[in-house]
Protein backbone atom coordinates (compact mmCIF):
# COMPACT_ATOMS: atom_id res chain seq x y z
CA UNK A 1 0.00 0.00 0.00
CA UNK A 2 1.34 3.56 -0.37
CA UNK A 3 1.36 5.86 2.37
CA UNK A 4 0.90 9.39 1.52
CA UNK A 5 4.74 10.10 2.63
CA UNK A 6 5.60 8.35 -0.09
CA UNK A 7 3.29 9.76 -2.56
CA UNK A 8 5.80 12.82 -3.29
CA UNK A 9 9.21 10.91 -2.61
CA UNK A 10 8.19 8.19 -5.54
CA UNK A 11 8.92 10.39 -8.46
CA UNK A 12 11.25 12.13 -10.80
CA UNK A 13 14.24 9.85 -10.54
CA UNK A 14 14.37 9.64 -6.55
CA UNK A 15 13.55 13.60 -6.65
CA UNK A 16 10.93 14.73 -4.42
CA UNK A 17 7.62 16.88 -5.84
CA UNK A 18 8.57 19.75 -3.66
CA UNK A 19 6.10 22.42 -3.86
CA UNK A 20 3.11 23.99 -2.38
CA UNK A 21 0.82 21.74 -0.54
CA UNK A 22 -2.87 22.52 0.40
CA UNK A 23 -5.46 19.27 1.03
CA UNK A 24 -8.13 18.67 3.27
CA UNK A 25 -6.63 15.86 5.08
CA UNK A 26 -6.43 16.86 8.76
CA UNK A 27 -2.93 17.42 9.81
CA UNK A 28 -1.57 14.40 11.45
CA UNK A 29 -3.84 11.88 9.43
CA UNK A 30 -3.00 8.51 10.07
CA UNK A 31 -0.76 7.01 7.05
CA UNK A 32 -2.86 3.76 7.61
CA UNK A 33 -5.89 5.85 6.35
CA UNK A 34 -7.84 5.80 3.39
CA UNK A 35 -6.08 4.58 0.48
CA UNK A 36 -5.64 6.57 -2.51
CA UNK A 37 -8.08 6.82 -5.22
CA UNK A 38 -5.70 7.97 -8.12
CA UNK A 39 -3.66 11.30 -8.81
CA UNK A 40 -3.49 13.04 -11.75
CA UNK A 41 -2.55 16.95 -12.91
CA UNK A 42 -3.88 20.04 -12.94
CA UNK A 43 -2.07 22.37 -15.93
CA UNK A 44 -3.64 25.78 -16.58
CA UNK A 45 -3.04 28.76 -18.60
CA UNK A 46 -0.22 27.50 -20.83
CA UNK A 47 -1.26 29.92 -23.46
CA UNK A 48 0.65 28.17 -26.10
CA UNK A 49 0.85 29.03 -29.97
CA UNK A 50 1.71 32.27 -30.80
CA UNK A 51 5.42 32.73 -31.92
CA UNK A 52 5.64 35.97 -30.19
CA UNK A 53 6.16 34.57 -26.97
CA UNK A 54 9.00 32.33 -28.19
CA UNK A 55 9.69 30.61 -24.78
CA UNK A 56 6.37 28.87 -25.09
CA UNK A 57 8.61 26.87 -27.36
CA UNK A 58 11.19 25.44 -24.86
CA UNK A 59 9.01 26.14 -21.79
CA UNK A 60 6.01 24.26 -22.75
CA UNK A 61 7.46 20.93 -23.61
CA UNK A 62 9.76 21.37 -20.82
CA UNK A 63 6.46 21.34 -18.38
CA UNK A 64 5.35 17.94 -20.57
CA UNK A 65 8.39 16.26 -20.56
CA UNK A 66 8.25 16.92 -15.95
CA UNK A 67 4.86 15.16 -16.14
CA UNK A 68 5.44 12.17 -17.99
CA UNK A 69 8.66 12.05 -15.86
CA UNK A 70 6.60 11.41 -12.33
CA UNK A 71 7.30 7.73 -12.13
CA UNK A 72 4.35 7.65 -10.07
CA UNK A 73 2.10 8.96 -12.59
CA UNK A 74 -1.09 10.52 -12.61
CA UNK A 75 -4.30 9.13 -14.82
CA UNK A 76 -4.58 12.23 -17.03
CA UNK A 77 -4.18 15.90 -17.19
CA UNK A 78 -6.97 18.14 -16.50
CA UNK A 79 -6.63 21.48 -18.18
CA UNK A 80 -8.18 24.37 -16.67
CA UNK A 81 -8.26 26.80 -20.17
CA UNK A 82 -6.61 29.49 -21.43
CA UNK A 83 -4.97 26.92 -23.68
CA UNK A 84 -3.25 28.70 -26.44
CA UNK A 85 -2.24 32.42 -26.76
CA UNK A 86 -5.28 34.19 -27.65
CA UNK A 87 -8.02 33.75 -29.97
CA UNK A 88 -10.08 36.24 -28.19
CA UNK A 89 -8.92 39.52 -29.60
CA UNK A 90 -6.66 37.73 -32.36
CA UNK A 91 -7.52 37.44 -36.34
CA UNK A 92 -8.71 34.34 -37.84
CA UNK A 93 -4.98 33.63 -39.14
CA UNK A 94 -3.58 33.95 -36.04
CA UNK A 95 -6.44 31.83 -34.36
CA UNK A 96 -5.95 28.55 -36.47
CA UNK A 97 -2.77 28.91 -36.14
CA UNK A 98 -2.18 28.71 -33.06
CA UNK A 99 -4.23 26.22 -32.11
CA UNK A 100 -2.83 24.01 -35.37
CA UNK A 101 0.70 24.88 -32.92
CA UNK A 102 -1.21 23.12 -30.02
CA UNK A 103 -2.10 20.33 -31.54
CA UNK A 104 1.49 19.85 -32.86
CA UNK A 105 2.82 20.05 -29.38
CA UNK A 106 0.26 18.05 -27.85
CA UNK A 107 1.33 15.07 -30.65
CA UNK A 108 4.81 15.38 -29.93
CA UNK A 109 5.33 15.32 -26.56
CA UNK A 110 2.10 15.04 -24.72
CA UNK A 111 0.60 10.91 -24.43
CA UNK A 112 -1.35 11.50 -21.33
CA UNK A 113 -5.17 11.64 -21.75
CA UNK A 114 -6.19 15.61 -21.29
CA UNK A 115 -9.51 16.73 -20.08
CA UNK A 116 -9.87 20.50 -21.39
CA UNK A 117 -11.71 23.27 -19.63
CA UNK A 118 -11.93 26.20 -22.05
CA UNK A 119 -10.32 29.43 -21.19
CA UNK A 120 -11.28 33.18 -22.01
CA UNK A 121 -8.63 33.28 -24.43
CA UNK A 122 -9.50 30.15 -26.44
CA UNK A 123 -13.32 31.13 -27.37
CA UNK A 124 -13.10 32.56 -31.13
CA UNK A 125 -11.10 34.57 -32.68
CA UNK A 126 -13.10 38.99 -32.63
CA UNK A 127 -15.80 37.55 -30.77
CA UNK A 128 -15.69 41.74 -29.33
CA UNK A 129 -13.57 43.42 -30.73
CA UNK A 130 -11.62 41.28 -33.27
CA UNK A 131 -10.91 43.31 -36.45
CA UNK A 132 -11.76 40.06 -38.75
CA UNK A 133 -14.72 40.94 -40.74
CA UNK A 134 -15.27 37.18 -40.14
CA UNK A 135 -15.89 37.87 -36.60
CA UNK A 136 -18.58 36.21 -34.98
CA UNK A 137 -19.43 34.71 -31.21
CA UNK A 138 -18.92 30.92 -29.92
CA UNK A 139 -17.01 28.15 -29.17
CA UNK A 140 -16.49 26.30 -32.45
CA UNK A 141 -13.07 26.75 -32.96
CA UNK A 142 -11.94 25.73 -29.62
CA UNK A 143 -14.33 22.72 -29.94
CA UNK A 144 -12.99 21.25 -32.87
CA UNK A 145 -9.26 21.57 -31.57
CA UNK A 146 -9.88 20.12 -28.00
CA UNK A 147 -12.41 17.50 -29.52
CA UNK A 148 -14.89 18.89 -27.17
CA UNK A 149 -18.49 18.15 -28.28
CA UNK A 150 -19.73 20.59 -25.58
CA UNK A 151 -18.07 23.24 -23.57
CA UNK A 152 -19.31 21.96 -20.72
CA UNK A 153 -19.67 17.97 -19.53
CA UNK A 154 -18.75 15.53 -16.80
CA UNK A 155 -17.49 12.02 -16.40
CA UNK A 156 -16.33 9.60 -13.52
CA UNK A 157 -13.45 8.45 -12.92
CA UNK A 158 -12.49 5.87 -10.08
CA UNK A 159 -15.19 6.72 -7.67
CA UNK A 160 -14.92 10.38 -7.97
CA UNK A 161 -17.31 13.04 -10.05
CA UNK A 162 -16.08 15.49 -12.63
CA UNK A 163 -18.00 18.75 -13.30
CA UNK A 164 -15.95 20.58 -16.37
CA UNK A 165 -18.15 24.60 -16.22
CA UNK A 166 -17.91 26.80 -19.35
CA UNK A 167 -17.57 30.12 -17.86
CA UNK A 168 -16.68 32.55 -20.07
CA UNK A 169 -19.89 34.39 -21.64
CA UNK A 170 -20.66 37.31 -23.22
CA UNK A 171 -21.16 40.64 -22.01
CA UNK A 172 -18.69 42.90 -19.73
CA UNK A 173 -16.28 45.81 -20.16
CA UNK A 174 -13.95 43.85 -21.49
CA UNK A 175 -15.96 42.03 -24.04
CA UNK A 176 -16.81 38.35 -21.91
CA UNK A 177 -18.00 38.17 -17.89
CA UNK A 178 -17.62 35.15 -15.81
CA UNK A 179 -21.12 33.19 -14.97
CA UNK A 180 -23.25 30.76 -15.70
CA UNK A 181 -25.42 30.55 -18.87
CA UNK A 182 -29.20 29.58 -18.01
CA UNK A 183 -29.43 26.99 -19.72
CA UNK A 184 -25.99 25.47 -17.61
CA UNK A 185 -27.15 25.99 -14.25
CA UNK A 186 -30.16 23.76 -15.67
CA UNK A 187 -27.81 21.08 -16.82
CA UNK A 188 -25.81 21.65 -13.93
CA UNK A 189 -28.28 21.15 -11.03
CA UNK A 190 -29.58 18.12 -12.72
CA UNK A 191 -25.97 16.51 -13.28
CA UNK A 192 -25.34 16.98 -9.46
CA UNK A 193 -28.89 15.33 -8.30
CA UNK A 194 -27.70 12.27 -10.49
CA UNK A 195 -24.74 12.12 -9.18
CA UNK A 196 -24.14 9.33 -6.03
CA UNK A 197 -24.86 11.45 -2.79
CA UNK A 198 -21.69 9.54 -1.29
CA UNK A 199 -19.38 10.21 -4.77
CA UNK A 200 -17.07 13.11 -3.79
CA UNK A 201 -17.02 15.54 -6.55
CA UNK A 202 -14.70 17.81 -8.00
CA UNK A 203 -15.81 21.12 -10.73
CA UNK A 204 -12.97 22.87 -12.66
CA UNK A 205 -14.19 26.26 -14.45
CA UNK A 206 -11.75 28.69 -15.97
CA UNK A 207 -12.12 31.79 -13.90
CA UNK A 208 -12.51 30.73 -9.71
CA UNK A 209 -15.54 30.51 -8.23
CA UNK A 210 -14.22 31.39 -4.76
CA UNK A 211 -10.64 33.19 -4.76
CA UNK A 212 -8.47 34.83 -3.13
CA UNK A 213 -6.44 36.35 -6.13
CA UNK A 214 -8.79 38.73 -7.41
CA UNK A 215 -8.05 41.14 -4.58
CA UNK A 216 -4.73 41.52 -6.44
CA UNK A 217 -5.72 41.10 -9.72
CA UNK A 218 -4.35 44.80 -11.49
CA UNK A 219 -7.49 45.31 -12.81
CA UNK A 220 -9.63 45.72 -9.60
CA UNK A 221 -7.10 48.06 -7.93
CA UNK A 222 -6.84 50.24 -10.91
CA UNK A 223 -10.85 50.85 -10.71
CA UNK A 224 -11.86 54.64 -10.29
CA UNK A 225 -14.63 53.93 -7.42
CA UNK A 226 -11.68 51.85 -5.69
CA UNK A 227 -11.18 47.71 -5.03
CA UNK A 228 -13.66 46.47 -7.47
CA UNK A 229 -13.29 43.29 -9.03
CA UNK A 230 -14.05 43.32 -12.31
CA UNK A 231 -17.04 41.40 -14.00
CA UNK A 232 -14.31 39.62 -16.18
CA UNK A 233 -12.48 37.71 -13.06
CA UNK A 234 -15.39 36.37 -10.75
CA UNK A 235 -18.65 34.57 -10.72
CA UNK A 236 -21.30 37.19 -11.20
CA UNK A 237 -23.53 34.39 -10.16
CA UNK A 238 -21.42 33.10 -7.71
CA UNK A 239 -24.42 33.53 -4.89
CA UNK A 240 -26.39 31.26 -7.21
CA UNK A 241 -24.01 28.81 -7.57
CA UNK A 242 -22.96 28.41 -3.83
CA UNK A 243 -26.68 28.08 -3.14
CA UNK A 244 -26.61 24.71 -5.42
CA UNK A 245 -23.52 23.37 -4.18
CA UNK A 246 -25.31 23.70 -0.97
CA UNK A 247 -27.27 21.05 -1.54
CA UNK A 248 -24.77 18.80 -2.33
CA UNK A 249 -22.06 18.47 0.29
CA UNK A 250 -20.14 16.00 -1.88
CA UNK A 251 -18.76 18.91 -3.35
CA UNK A 252 -15.15 19.15 -2.17
CA UNK A 253 -12.91 20.66 -4.78
CA UNK A 254 -12.97 23.64 -7.09
CA UNK A 255 -10.36 23.82 -9.90
CA UNK A 256 -9.14 27.27 -11.59
CA UNK A 257 -7.00 29.03 -13.57
CA UNK A 258 -7.28 32.55 -15.28
CA UNK A 259 -5.16 34.92 -12.75
CA UNK A 260 -1.62 33.08 -12.93
CA UNK A 261 -1.72 32.99 -9.31
CA UNK A 262 -1.93 30.48 -6.76
CA UNK A 263 -4.46 30.31 -4.13
CA UNK A 264 -6.21 28.29 -1.75
CA UNK A 265 -9.47 28.89 0.45
CA UNK A 266 -12.31 26.65 1.84
CA UNK A 267 -16.05 28.16 2.26
CA UNK A 268 -18.54 26.40 3.68
CA UNK A 269 -17.12 23.34 3.18
CA UNK A 270 -15.98 23.52 -0.35
CA UNK A 271 -12.04 23.93 -0.88
CA UNK A 272 -11.23 26.11 -3.63
CA UNK A 273 -7.46 26.60 -5.74
CA UNK A 274 -6.28 28.71 -8.31
CA UNK A 275 -3.80 26.74 -10.07
CA UNK A 276 -1.64 29.12 -11.13
CA UNK A 277 0.07 29.12 -14.59
CA UNK A 278 2.21 26.44 -17.02
CA UNK A 279 3.47 29.84 -18.32
CA UNK A 280 3.98 31.64 -15.78
CA UNK A 281 3.56 35.20 -16.74
CA UNK A 282 2.34 34.70 -20.18
CA UNK A 283 5.90 32.94 -21.25
CA UNK A 284 7.74 36.40 -20.56
CA UNK A 285 10.86 36.79 -18.33
CA UNK A 286 11.51 38.46 -16.33
CA UNK A 287 8.06 38.06 -14.70
CA UNK A 288 6.26 41.31 -14.83
CA UNK A 289 2.17 40.59 -14.33
CA UNK A 290 2.59 39.06 -10.61
CA UNK A 291 6.23 37.90 -10.60
CA UNK A 292 5.75 36.26 -6.93
CA UNK A 293 4.26 33.22 -8.71
CA UNK A 294 6.52 30.75 -11.31
CA UNK A 295 5.98 28.71 -13.63
CA UNK A 296 3.89 25.34 -12.35
CA UNK A 297 1.33 22.80 -12.69
CA UNK A 298 -0.60 20.57 -9.77
CA UNK A 299 -0.54 17.43 -9.14
CA UNK A 300 -3.72 16.36 -7.39
CA UNK A 301 -4.14 13.33 -5.30
CA UNK A 302 -7.69 12.02 -4.06
CA UNK A 303 -8.40 9.00 -1.75
CA UNK A 304 -11.08 6.94 -1.04
CA UNK A 305 -12.47 9.12 1.54
CA UNK A 306 -13.28 12.25 -0.40
CA UNK A 307 -9.94 13.81 0.66
CA UNK A 308 -7.62 15.13 -1.33
CA UNK A 309 -4.04 16.85 -1.14
CA UNK A 310 -2.74 19.27 -3.85
CA UNK A 311 0.50 19.85 -4.93
CA UNK A 312 1.88 23.13 -6.91
CA UNK A 313 4.99 21.96 -8.59
CA UNK A 314 7.83 24.46 -9.81
CA UNK A 315 8.83 22.45 -13.35
CA UNK A 316 12.00 24.62 -13.39
CA UNK A 317 11.34 27.16 -16.44
CA UNK A 318 14.50 28.81 -16.93
CA UNK A 319 14.62 31.95 -18.70
CA UNK A 320 16.91 34.35 -20.44
CA UNK A 321 17.32 37.69 -19.46
CA UNK A 322 14.98 39.86 -20.50
CA UNK A 323 15.68 41.58 -24.24
CA UNK A 324 14.23 44.93 -24.71
CA UNK A 325 13.29 43.60 -28.03
CA UNK A 326 10.65 41.01 -27.31
CA UNK A 327 6.92 42.04 -27.29
CA UNK A 328 5.06 42.95 -24.25
CA UNK A 329 1.58 42.14 -23.98
CA UNK A 330 0.61 41.91 -27.49
CA UNK A 331 -3.01 41.51 -27.22
CA UNK A 332 -4.88 43.00 -29.63
CA UNK A 333 -2.13 43.15 -32.12
CA UNK A 334 -1.96 39.55 -32.81
FE1 LIG B 1 -4.60 33.07 -18.72
FE1 LIG C 1 -8.17 33.65 -18.48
Amino acid sequence: MINRRDLFTDALGGGALAGLCFGSRAAGAPEQGPQRAFRFAHFGDTHVGHTAFSLSSEGYPKALKHVHAIKDAPDFILHTGDIITDAFWAKRESATAQWKAWRKVMEEHCTLPVRYTLGNHDVNFGWDRGDDTTKFPGKSLALENTGLTSPYYSFDHKGWHFIVLDNTQPGGWNGFQILLDEAQVAWLEKDLKRTPEKMPVIIASHAPIVCVACFFEPLSKKHPDGMVISNDCVHQDVVRIQSIFGKHPNIKLCLSGHYHQVDHCRYLGVDYICGGAVCADYWRRPLQYRPEFEAGYGVVDLFTDGTFEYRFIDYGLVGYEDDPKRPRHPWGKI
